[in-house]
């Protein structure tokens, strides 16, 4: 699926369906294995990864990569990393309905053709827009979902879970761990 995948890169690199576009140093397509077992899906880019074109490199991003590399036994590039939307929001302000409608076609595609055992969200915008519910994602994590032919573990955002001290931190090792169970067939 490698040549398919980098072919929607190379299209979604000069999108233009949304406002983004205009504010953006570069879309941020994702990153890692096509062929991984787990998707991790976030919210959007922040400002390195704007700059640097990747997604979760920032200081949320060392601490998810850290904890999936623990829980799951997936370093870096071992699991497939994106967001929501594709492009930095100004002042990472929340991406806007519009915005988020317009950039699920990627997300879609990406899904499908990387076609993961596990798809883990963190935090509500992935969470809610893959579970298709408006409920939040302390009500939503602890447990998985199914997704067509994939398991969906919603977690907190690592951005919440380093303000949100040991307890945030103790329910997000959990879910990760959820997903690595999932992974090696040791939870149905
Ligand atoms: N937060 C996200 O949701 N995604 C990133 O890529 C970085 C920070
Ligand atoms: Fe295109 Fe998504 Fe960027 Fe909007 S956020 S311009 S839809 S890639």
């Amino acid at each position: 699926m490698s040549e398919a995948l980098d072919a929607l890169r190379v299209r979604a690199l000069s999108c233009t369906s949304c406002g983004l576009a205009a504010t953006r140093t570069q879309v941020v397509f994702g990153s890692g294995r096509p062929d991984s077992p787990l998707v991790i899906v976030g919210e959007a880019p922040g400002e390195q990864e704007d700059r640097s074109g990747r997604p979760f490199v920032g200081r949320s991003g060392q601490l998810l990569r850290r904890v999936v590399a623990e829980e799951t036994g997936l370093v870096d590039d071992d699991c497939f990393v994106v967001n929501v939307v594709k492009c930095r929001p100004p002042d990472n302000r929340d991406p806007r309905p519009a915005e988020v409608a317009a950039c699920r076609p990627w997300l879609d595609e990406q899904l499908a053709l990387v076609s993961p055992t596990v798809v883990l969200t963190v935090g509500n915008f992935a969470s809610r827009l893959l579970l298709a519910t408006r409920e939040g994602i302390t009500r939503l994590r602890g447990r998985s979902y199914e997704f067509g032919s994939a398991r969906l573990v919603p977690t907190l955002h690592p951005a919440a879970v380093l303000r949100g001290g040991a307890s945030a931190m103790e329910r997000f090792r959990h879910d990760v761990g959820l997903a690595g169970q999932l992974l090696s067939g040791a939870a149905a």
